[in-house]
């Protein structure tokens, strides 16, 4: 498969965005490159030398890339000497022969940058900034431990930055199981979060005193602190990721909310988000909203609050258009969408309530349905595959992909030949699905990468095709697995509620 499944890509989308508004850099220094040029045939050997090494993964053609080079470079210049070492290397992931590395790494964007450990053992995500200086701070912490120990007001006020999250274990003695549990999480969360020890609370700027052991979470929201004493690894880390989102997270120009979107879109909650004008409607909404994420705290949900312009990447990602706004939209922990379009204060509530009694029927997204379809492979959308697939008493080869899979445009012609060869025989049709604009029923298809290859034979088996991707390979596999006998009144209805768009809008 060539990347990972597709339900990830909405954190994606905002990460991309976030770097929209990153200054333009000053063009490139030549010579005495500092940052290492890895590729497939030396990467495994220099990252196992090295016991902290860092990769950037980039695309010649990506913006954003070109941005960081200049910055990435004087970076690792300035830690060239640091002690203990820090390298700084890159691999050019679009090139066809690192295309496995980007896949082995889980690249979804560029510039996505790794922090290799231990020889590459251990692999983390870099989540700091892009410009020289902020790169060098925030490596130079990486190195060092995962969590630094306060002894005193004046070391507490140093580290702790109050625009920032920062997680504290305060214990009665830096040993035991609580204190191991706290180090182990401090090493997994280390490029997440700046993390401390201390043996008293009263060096920090919130909250009491303990005796027992006790994980505080310093926030420059909401109640600025929260405790927590459970020291199981992963209750640690579902407290951590749940109180470290707003109640309501705001999505609007001002960059210091970007931080919280992007956790926002990373939790495994269920995500409602309600898009207004915020130079229009913004107070109308906000106490109402506020109100109703009070009532449904801890209980799986996550509320955002955006501006209708601020939010425009979320209108293009889920299909929705400015006329619908004010609108309210939740995206459940499986992927399945609910829209509630032109929302009134006085319906949130309501709405959010029947959301969670299992009431409001899922937004099933799709293009529209082509008028012309003349090409050998046809284009199959949401809308349209009751009829195409399900319905035609056809034997179908179905392809799901995504514009921008290189797999997939090498797939296109040989999929073109395939259907030519096909061109004479009704029973057959060779189809395709962009499965980024289109929604697909999850219960029937596991996509999980691009491209994804399914054969619905006409009497309604359905099978995945994992075969070569080849001319050959594809149309022996149709021959031996179609049914030769088409009959459409013999197809099992595998019911597709495509209708529920129209009902909700
Ligand atoms: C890895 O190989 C590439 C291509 O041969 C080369 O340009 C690069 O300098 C090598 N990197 C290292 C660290 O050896
Ligand atoms: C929001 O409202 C303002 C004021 O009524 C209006 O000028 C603007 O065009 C609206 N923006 C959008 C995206 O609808």
């Amino acid at each position: 498969m060539e990347s990972r499944a597709w339900s990830a890509s909405l954190a994606v989308f905002f990460v991309l965005l976030a770097f929209l508004h990153a200054s333009p850099a000053a063009a490139v220094g030549g010579e005495g490159e500092k940052v290492l040029t890895l590729d497939h045939s030396n990467f495994t050997e220099t990252v196992s030398k090295h016991y902290f090494i860092v990769v950037e993964f980039y695309a010649p053609w990506c913006g954003h890339c070109k941005a960081l080079a200049p910055e990435y470079e004087k970076a690792a210049s300035a830690l060239s000497n640091h002690d203990p070492p820090i390298v700084l290397a890159k691999v050019d992931a679009n090139e066809e022969a690192n295309r496995e590395l980007a896949t082995e790494f889980e690249i979804q964007g560029f510039p996505t940058i790794k922090i290799l450990r231990n020889g590459g053992k251990n692999i983390q995500e870099y989540n700091g900034p892009r410009e020289a200086d902020g790169i060098v701070n925030y490596l130079k912490k990486q190195v060092g431990p995962a969590s630094a120990e306060i002894k005193s007001l004046e070391e507490a006020t140093s580290l702790i930055d109050e625009k920032k999250i920062f997680i504290v274990g305060v214990f009665p003695k830096f040993s035991g199981e609580e204190f191991e549990n706290f180090m182990t999480l401090a090493e997994k969360l280390r490029s997440d979060y700046d993390i401390a020890h201390t043996l008293d609370a009263k060096f920090l700027p919130q909250g009491e005193s303990v005796d027992k052991p006790t994980l505080r979470l310093l926030k420059p929201f909401d109640e600025l602190f929260v405790d927590f004493q459970d020291f199981k690894i992963d209750a640690m880390e579902k407290f951590i990721e749940e109180a470290s989102i707003p109640l309501v997270t705001v999505w609007d120009n001002d960059p210091s909310n970007h931080l919280y979107i992007n956790k926002f879109f990373e939790s495994s909650n269920a995500k409602a988000m309600l898009f207004v004008n915020f130079s229009k409607e913004q107070d109308s909404f906000q106490t109402k909203y506020k109100e109703v994420a009070t009532l449904y705290k801890g209980k799986g949900v996550s509320f955002l609050f955006g501006d209708v312009d601020a939010g425009q990447g979320a209108f293009e990602y889920f299909g929705l258009k400015e006329e619908q706004a004010p609108l309210l939209i939740v995206q459940n922990a499986e992927g399945q969408k609910y829209l509630k379009a032109n929302i009134e204060p006085s319906q949130i509530a309501s709405w959010v309530k029947d959301y969670v009694d299992g009431l409001v029927k899922p937004f099933i997204r799709s293009e529209p349905i082509p008028e012309v379809n003349n090409n050998p492979v046809k284009v199959v959308v949401t809308d349209s595959l009751q009829d195409m697939v399900f319905n035609s008493g056809k034997n179908v080869l179905l392809e799901f992909y995504a514009p921008w899979c290189g797999h997939c445009k090498k797939l296109a012609p040989i999929l073109d030949e395939v259907a030519l060869s096909f061109e004479n025989d009704p029973d057959v049709l060779i189809a395709k699905l962009d499965a980024t604009v289109n929604d697909i029923p999850s219960d029937t298809f596991d996509v999980q990468g691009y491209p994804t290859l399914y054969f619905r034979s006409s009497n309604g088996n359905l099978v995945p095709y994992d075969g070569e991707r080849t001319r050959e390979d594809i149309i022996e596999f149709i021959q031996k697995q179609r049914d030769s006998h088409a009959d459409p009144t013999s197809t099992k209805s595998e019911a597709v509620d495509t209708d529920s768009i129209k009902d909700e809008l």
